[in-house]
């Protein structure tokens, strides 16, 4: 083998241990480079004579192909194994199930909410949505609530910007503004139509269509602990029409909580209470007979019948019009619905304890 066949075969052996192709253009360089080997042959022609450089130039230039060719096909060897491996890496199989996608799930309290809609638009209430930034109006005054009761302090209501000295602005404390927003709204449409000189409307001038609502939503406090969040949610229940009574808020309440717990043999127990905005007052109690809460009064609302200022606050003679309220918790709900023993968890925002509502 003369010099340049084993330059040809020193190359081809550089190149197949070229791993990379960064590897393989670093061998090249050492072949065919600026001062490669093939150069130094080319530069060294130039002391030879007119013949003998012919023959030397020729067998160089045998040698510089044989070595690009080499040079060529490690590459294109190269990139069919890194094509083969990055098939390899995403190879499919086809055989195996599936993947879903997570589909998601509501929130506990949603559920509960969504409960809660759907057994009470079953009796013909309507579902109504309020602010959550209240005036002190709507939270307090219309319902009633003197200007020194303990629930307007600092300590137990957020207030915020906008409003007045009088009149601040506050996060509502609970939903029974709701009340009065809704009661309104449905006084000066019934008025609107009722007063309306087209005798086509004449058919809804009658009387007054009741009013029959709930209103969920988020409510704040100054409060927080393992049964108390600072934001919890509550729904509001008004029935007003011109003879219900106290036996209705039984009647209603009591279908309501046997349907949302699913159980026939559940208990209800009125106690005497206060509220600023009902006359009488109650808290309802439920005891289950079955399951770890069996035997135990467990308090899930406030109730009443709506006191007459509040019923003129309103827009309505409370002469002619009267019913009754509640406020529940729906967080509490859920808690007793699922035996879940701390509040916290639902406004963590752990999947592993949120999934399992899915
Ligand atoms: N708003 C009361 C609270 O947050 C609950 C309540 C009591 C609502 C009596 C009512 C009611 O509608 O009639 O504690």
């Amino acid at each position: 083998m003369n010099e340049l066949e084993s330059l040809v075969d020193s190359a081809r052996r550089a190149f197949g241990q070229a791993a990379t192709p960064a590897d393989l253009e670093n061998a090249k360089a050492q072949f065919l480079g600026r001062s490669g080997r093939i150069t130094e042959w080319m530069k060294g022609l130039s002391a030879l004579g007119v013949d003998e450089r012919k023959v030397q130039g020729a067998a160089i230039n045998l040698a510089k192909q044989s070595i690009e060719q080499a040079l060529q096909q490690r590459r294109q060897a190269l990139a069919d194994a890194d094509l083969q491996a990055q098939l390899q890496a995403e190879a499919l199989d086809v055989t195996l199930p599936g993947r879903r996608r997570g589909a998601g799930g509501l929130h506990p309290v949603s559920l509960t909410q969504e409960r809660i809609e759907g057994i009470f638009g079953s009796m013909g209430f309507d579902v109504a949505d309020g602010p959550e930034i209240e005036t002190d109006w709507f939270n307090f005054t219309a319902l009633n609530t003197p200007q020194d009761h303990p629930a307007r302090s600092m300590h137990d209501t957020f207030y915020v910007e906008g409003g007045s000295a009088q009149a601040p602005n506050l996060l509502r404390t609970h939903t029974s503004p709701m009340q009065i927003r809704h009661a309104v709204q449905h006084v000066k449409h019934w008025r609107a139509v009722a007063g309306a000189p087209d005798p086509a409307d004449a058919l809804f001038g009658g009387p007054m269509p009741e009013i029959r609502v709930i209103a969920p939503g988020r409510t704040y406090r100054v409060d927080s602990d393992a049964t108390h969040s600072p934001m919890f949610h509550q729904c509001e229940g008004l029935w007003i029409g011109r003879s219900i009574s106290f036996k209705d808020l039984k009647f209603v309440f009591t279908d309501f909580c046997r349907t949302f717990f699913e159980s026939d043999d559940l208990v209800l127990r009125f106690r005497p209470s206060f509220f600023p905005f009902t006359e009488p007052s109650a808290e309802i109690d439920i005891q289950f007979s079955s399951g770890p809460l069996a035997g135990r009064w467990l308090e899930v609302a406030g109730s009443g019948q709506v006191h007459p200022q509040v019923v003129r606050n309103m827009g309505l003679d409370p002469e002619q019009f009267i019913g009754f309220a509640f406020g529940m918790g729906l967080d509490r709900l859920t808690m007793l619905r699922y035996g879940v023993s701390d509040l916290r968890l639902f406004f963590d925002g752990d999947l592993r304890f949120l999934s399992q509502f899915e």
